[in-house]
């Protein structure tokens, strides 16, 4: 994205700018084996196939995930919208921009962190995830989850983070918090879209991500 657009989004967000000179020494994930990248590619032709669920009706393509397979840092948002279903790639419209920038303020590059979503389908008009949806998703979720094996779980936005923990409680009793996913560390940040349409939340937004990396140093100092 060109530097003007970009420096809009962390402005919008309250952020100052600030971009590490030196690779981020937290993500550096071991090399990938051939067996992991054929199970990735089995998975990921799996959930290609996949009629588990209403939504493989109206889908334009699944949208599987994008990133580092190894990566420290799982981004996890709740389903693909227009232009992710159109491409076949998560978080690419523009709360993807805005996700992309936030990732960016802690020094994390797209290519460091691994981004999926709690559905791999779109929901009509990007409606709510339905809970058989969910269910029917979850296993690839899972799948990728023990391939990953993250360090950190970012949950991005209410669905994401109400699924992952199986609550009802809203988001703002959940951020600023480290739950944990079968013994992964889950951070609960606002969705992107929600910042854009709510400015003035853009500096909780920038808690909860410097939150969710004085978690990740945490938990690698006490390995
Ligand atoms: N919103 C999400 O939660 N996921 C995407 O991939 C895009 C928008």
């Amino acid at each position: 994205m060109e530097n003007v657009r970009r420096l809009q989004y962390l402005e919008a967000m309250g952020i100052d700018v600030w971009l590490p000179t030196t690779a981020n020494p937290i993500a550096s994930p071991e090399p990938i084996t051939e067996t992991l990248i054929d199970t990735w590619a089995s998975l990921q032709a799996e959930v290609a196939q996949c009629t588990r669920c209403g939504l493989s009706a109206t889908r334009t393509q699944t949208v599987f995930g994008s990133g580092h397979l190894q990566a420290d840092w799982l981004i996890i948002g709740e389903a693909p919208g227009q232009h992710e279903d159109e491409q076949g790639q998560p978080f690419v419209g523009n709360a993807g921009l805005l996700l992309t920038e936030m990732l960016r303020a802690i020094g994390l590059s797209r290519e460091q962190v691994y981004i999926t979503n709690i559905l791999k389908c779109r929901p009509p008009n990007n409606r709510d995830p339905h809970a058989n949806e969910v269910a029917s998703c979850n296993g690839f979720l899972l799948r990728q989850m023990q391939l990953v094996q993250p360090k950190i779980i970012l949950a991005v936005g209410r669905v994401a983070a109400q699924t992952l923990l199986s609550t009802d409680a809203p988001l703002s009793k959940l951020r600023g918090k480290v739950h944990a996913f079968n013994h992964t560390p889950v951070v609960v940040v606002y969705h992107p879209a929600y910042l854009l349409r709510s400015l003035p939340e853009k500096r909780k937004a920038w808690q909860d991500l410097v939150f969710a990396l004085k978690t990740i140093k945490t938990t690698g100092e006490n390995e």
